[in-house]
């Protein structure tokens, strides 16, 4: 692992907020309750999101929670090294999150009736948000050649290891009724809708308004103003969004137009990109050029060649085949 990273059971972690001890006390320390609700995520996959529905779910569509705790202390992350004082005198239902492989989750998850949404999003949209993510977090190992980051990320040498791995290992639980698969996209495309399933799994049902207040507070644009949510509460130097903002894009899929060199770094199609300085093109604006649909996920056509976009098109039916589901991407 580079000097920002941790190696535990093979999967690299970020060391400033992860620890040997953090990650023992996620997998066999934690007791499990019943009423436990976890948000599954690999990165950069809808965590967040996730942070703000549940948190905004429970408060039936009140925003006031959302808008005066941080996500990260309203819906704390379990292999975090400060995960043991945010959830052990917790009242239930506690709301947790994780980015955890299935294999290094808690043993006491096993035989509970815990809940766990588990959000799937586009590995390639992933690959690109990562790579942005990468760029302004100081405390991640950083690639500034997008081909080569892809193929660190395909080889799953990126934190949380492999999304291959990830993906199909918790979707071995698919079948169990305290296990709810949902995707990146469909909320995109049909936020109340994704979010009648969540309510419907958790067993807790809203009335009009407060559905109503749900939706609108977990907006991207609502989202991108609540400085409890948008990370804008973490100092420049661990986080500089002046680089990439935290909520970037939100599946609005931009396409540099030919001849323009889009944002630095990021544009495959520019493959003699100079200096790998981080920071190097900080504060400049994303590009305007979208030629999707506003709304409509799909970054990663920005990004990627066509050359490495097949050869990713090749791993994922090598690696998915067996899986039996169809994602919207697929
Ligand atoms: S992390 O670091 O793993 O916690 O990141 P995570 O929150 O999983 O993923 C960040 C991406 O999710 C997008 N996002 C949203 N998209 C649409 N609507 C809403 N409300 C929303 N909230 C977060 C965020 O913009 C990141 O994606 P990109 O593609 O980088 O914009």
């Amino acid at each position: 692992p580079g000097p920002r990273s941790l190696l535990y059971e093979g999967i690299l972690l970020p060391a400033l907020v992860h620890s040997a001890e953090s990650l023992r006390y996620a997998q066999l320390g934690f007791q499990v309750r019943d009423r436990d609700v976890f948000s599954v995520t690999y990165p950069k996959s809808g965590t967040t999101w996730m942070q703000e529905l549940l948190t905004l779910i429970h408060s039936d569509g009140d925003p006031r929670l959302a808008r005066s705790v941080p996500s990260w202390e309203r819906v704390p992350w379990l292999e975090q090294t400060t995960a043991a004082g945010f959830l052990e005198n917790r009242p239930c239902p506690r709301l947790i999150s994780s980015h955890l492989p299935c294999g290094l989750f808690p043993t006491s998850f096993h035989g509970s009736d815990a809940k766990v949404i588990y959000t799937v999003r586009n590995p390639k949209d992933i690959c690109v948000s990562l790579y942005y993510y990468s760029k302004m977090a100081s405390f991640l190992e950083f690639q500034e050649d997008f081909g080569e980051f892809v193929e660190l990320f395909s080889a799953g040498k990126v934190l949380f290891g492999s999304w291959f791995q990830h993906v199909k290992g918790w979707l071995g639980l698919r079948d169990r009724l305290n296990f709810l698969l949902l995707t990146y996209e469909e909320m995109h495309q049909d936020l109340r809708g994704s979010v009648e399933r969540i309510c419907r799994f958790l067993g807790k049902p809203l009335d009009v308004r407060a559905l109503d207040g749900v939706v609108e507070n977990a907006s991207f644009q609502a989202m991108k103003q609540n400085k409890m949510c948008n990370y804008s509460l973490v100092p420049e130097n661990i986080m500089d969004q002046r680089i990439s903002p935290f909520l970037r894009k939100g599946g609005r899929g931009a396409v540099p137009l030919p001849g323009s060199r889009g944002r630095c770094g990021g544009a495959a199609s520019y493959p003699s990109l100079a200096s790998p300085s981080r920071g190097r093109c900080g504060g400049l604006p994303e590009p305007h050029h979208s030629l999707l649909p506003a709304g409509v996920p799909g970054d990663w056509k920005g990004h990627f060649t066509v050359v490495q976009s097949q050869a990713f098109d090749r791993l994922y039916r090598e690696q998915m085949q067996d899986v039996g589901v169809r994602f919207p991407w697929d």
